[in-house]
């Protein structure tokens, strides 16, 4: 969006709010769903956070709007307590002994939870609208973090159905593992810091000064407790949680209430071996009284709650040797140290490498070649070393040093300002080069056949090319004499390269490399500016308002097109006549005019990116998650999470054959 539509977008959006709020709140008559308004809220809310443009009077601001410097103090009017904890099943009976014994009578129920394993929040709502979020900081006194919290797409700003004057709920915030993975993957990749679990993650991200990075995060929230102003003690666990949901908020579907710490013991031993298998990160379970009623009779400590403790799953942790620390050279030059380790299982894994990140974090924990480490899994996924097991052995080898020059092409590394990753800048060192034109030739990109790393290597080492454009002036007579070719299957990647020219625009841009440039990024970019000619003169300013763009990516943009090498290999590109615009759409049919499809599982004959082709041909459009906007569920084999998402909300299911029908 130009910066003249994305005001009159924000105006547009104001107004709406505005008018659905005074509809809501004045006339008590909603004018829209509270889907719809949270949807156009978080619009608003991005375009206000991405173009600087909030404003006191915006619906938006209800309190405070941007944070301070540093997050405003909000007390706590009912303090946030802690759990006691314990690792022991047996303290579990003696919990269970206690409750009996100061209540007298054992006519109580309990209700048992996953731990979730975030950071604990306090949400307000007022008249049904989300007015404070907090953290639990001290437990008496918090941060206001409501202009963070407002990012957070699970939790509604407004909430469904009537609802009391004053609505307190408490929950923990989250992030889940893929995401984690992901996203600490693409920062070690860029050489920034890593975190060490998605619960440092998401309590980083919740407490950033800047909103709009906050809203980039994935950040999930569970709601476990609801306060109301007026004391109901007629009220049980399980009914607050039905309230929750009935009010718009997520709470878990792992949960069962129970009679007995027999049948207790058993549940949280089941969901100790499940515990990886959940899409988030939980480090136990709590056990809690079911009925507030008893609840009050059992009183708190001055710490924790007497009617509650939270059982905590071992961690499971390996011990091995670190044998060796190398360095790995990443796409854009990254240099990332790894651990090399005897072999060690680990939560249903053998673990044999660790990244130890970078340089920073080697020396603060003092890993050094031969010692013996205690190693875990971040997020349950990334094998990470925790601790070294005897710092003060003797005889430990010298203390890990940096070395001065690329492991791959001896240049010398640099450290940028600001930056924890050592980088080497050899634009033509060989590791770089060579995942740079795997990474153009890939499945997502260019889609060249038959030519895998084996032959990246033989050809980058052997001299025949450096950079992807050398790849279109190969002849089959150069590739013959590589190892495992011949002349029919140098041939065939002759072809193969030739084919990839017909490849569309959004996917050459994705092939370019271009920093934060996935995929999906270089889809919009395509769409939005249609030409390279066009994208390579677009300013920061100009790229921000795609819908997409952030100002991190659109300056990592702007920069690789000013680079003159890029620019050199663009002009290449053209020559050799690829794709460097986008070619109208080709419209088969509307048939399938709005209707959304999310595809899952391996389909018999077609491939997922032709069946998006096909339902973006006939009218339709495509989702990666299903939500009640779907229409159909498009399943092959081993379909997952998204087809019981799918029978939850009663969304159809249909199989290739019935796709094919929908064609007719
Ligand atoms: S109930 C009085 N339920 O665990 C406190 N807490 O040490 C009542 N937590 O920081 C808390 N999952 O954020 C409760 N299902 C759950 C929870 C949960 C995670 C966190 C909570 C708090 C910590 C308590």
């Amino acid at each position: 969006m130009a910066s003249q539509d994305v005001r009159k977008r924000i105006d547009e959006l104001r107004e709406l709010l505005t008018g659905a709020d005074d509809a809501y709140y004045g006339k008590a008559e909603p004018i829209m769903p509270d889907r719809e308004y949270d949807r156009l809220m978080h619009e608003l809310l991005r375009l206000e956070l991405e173009h600087d443009l909030q404003h006191p009077q915006s619906p938006s601001t209800r309190i405070g709007g941007k944070p301070s410097k540093e997050f405003p103090t909000v007390v706590h009017p009912v303090p946030m307590m802690s759990l006691s904890n314990t690792y022991n099943r047996d303290e579990l009976f003696d919990f269970d002994r206690r409750v009996r014994d100061n209540l007298g009578h054992s006519n109580f129920t309990y209700m048992v939870e996953l731990k979730y394993d975030g950071m604990a929040i306090r949400l307000r709502y007022e008249k049904g609208r989300l007015v404070l979020g907090a953290t639990r900081g001290d437990g008496e006194k918090g941060d206001n973090i409501t202009a963070n919290i407002r990012t957070v797409r699970d939790i509604p700003h407004r909430l469904s159905g009537p609802a009391p004057d004053v609505v307190e709920v408490r929950g923990e915030a989250y992030m889940e593992r893929e995401a984690f993975a992901l996203l600490n993957r693409e920062r070690e990749e860029q050489g920034e810091t890593v975190f060490a679990n998605p619960r440092n993650f998401t309590a980083g991200s919740l407490k950033m000064q800047d909103p709009a990075i906050v809203a980039s995060r994935p950040i999930r929230f569970f709601a476990y407790d609801l306060l109301f102003d007026e004391n109901d003690l007629a009220r049980t666990q399980d009914q607050k949680l039905d309230q929750l949901a009935g009010l718009g908020l997520p709470v878990c579907d792992v949960r069962q209430k129970c009679e007995s710490m027999d049948e207790i013991a058993e549940l949280i031993g089941d969901w100790d071996k499940k515990r990886h298998s959940y899409p988030f990160e939980t480090d136990g379970a709590v056990i809690k009284v079911n009925e507030d009623r008893y609840r009050e009779e059992l009183g708190s400590t001055a710490k924790a709650p007497r009617w509650a403790i939270a059982y905590k799953f071992e961690a499971e942790q390996a011990t091995t040797i670190v044998e060796d620390i190398t360095l790995q050279v990443g796409r854009l030059g990254t240099i990332t140290p790894v651990a090399e380790l005897t072999p060690v299982q680990l939560a249903g894994t053998t673990v044999k490498r660790a990244s130890l990140h970078n340089e920073d974090e080697i020396l603060r924990k003092d890993i050094r070649r031969g010692d013996s480490v205690v190693i875990e899994k971040a997020g349950d996924i990334i094998p990470q070393v925790v601790s070294v097991v005897n710092p003060d052995a003797p005889g430990r080898s010298n203390p890990f040093k940096m070395p001065a020059a690329c492991p791959a092409c001896s240049s010398q590394l640099q450290r940028l300002e600001g930056e924890v990753a050592w980088r080497c800048v050899n634009p033509a060192c060989p590791p770089q080069t060579r995942i740079r034109i795997e990474h153009f030739s890939s499945r997502n990109a260019m889609d060249i056949d038959g030519l895998g790393t084996a032959i990246v290597e033989q050809l980058v080492d052997g001299g025949l090319i450096e950079t992807f454009a050398d790849l279109y002036e190969l002849d089959a007579g150069q590739i013959v004499p590589l190892e495992r070719m011949a002349e029919k299957s140098a041939q065939n990647l002759i072809e193969a390269i030739e084919k990839s020219k017909s490849q569309p625009f959004e996917r050459v841009l994705f092939a370019l490399g271009i920093r934060f440039v996935g995929d999906k990024v270089a889809k919009d970019l395509a769409d939005h500016f249609r030409s390279i000619d066009r994208l390579m003169q677009a300013g920061t300013d100009e790229l921000i308002a795609v819908d997409s763009i952030g100002p991190r990516i659109a300056e990592s943009v702007v920069q690789f097109f000013s680079n003159e090498e890029n620019r050199a290999i663009i002009s290449r590109l053209r020559r050799y006549s690829l794709q460097l615009e986008q070619a109208e759409k080709t419209s088969v049919s509307e048939i399938l005019s709005g209707k959304t499809f999310v595809l899952t599982g391996t389909l018999p004959t077609l491939k997922r990116d032709e069946a998006a082709r096909l339902i973006e041909e006939n009218g339709g459009k495509t989702s990666a998650s299903v939500s009640k906007k779907t229409d159909y569920v498009l399943a092959g084999e081993a379909a997952g999470s998204k087809l019981d998402k799918a029978k939850k909300l009663n969304i159809e299911i249909i199989d290739e054959e019935q796709f094919f029908n929908l064609l007719k």
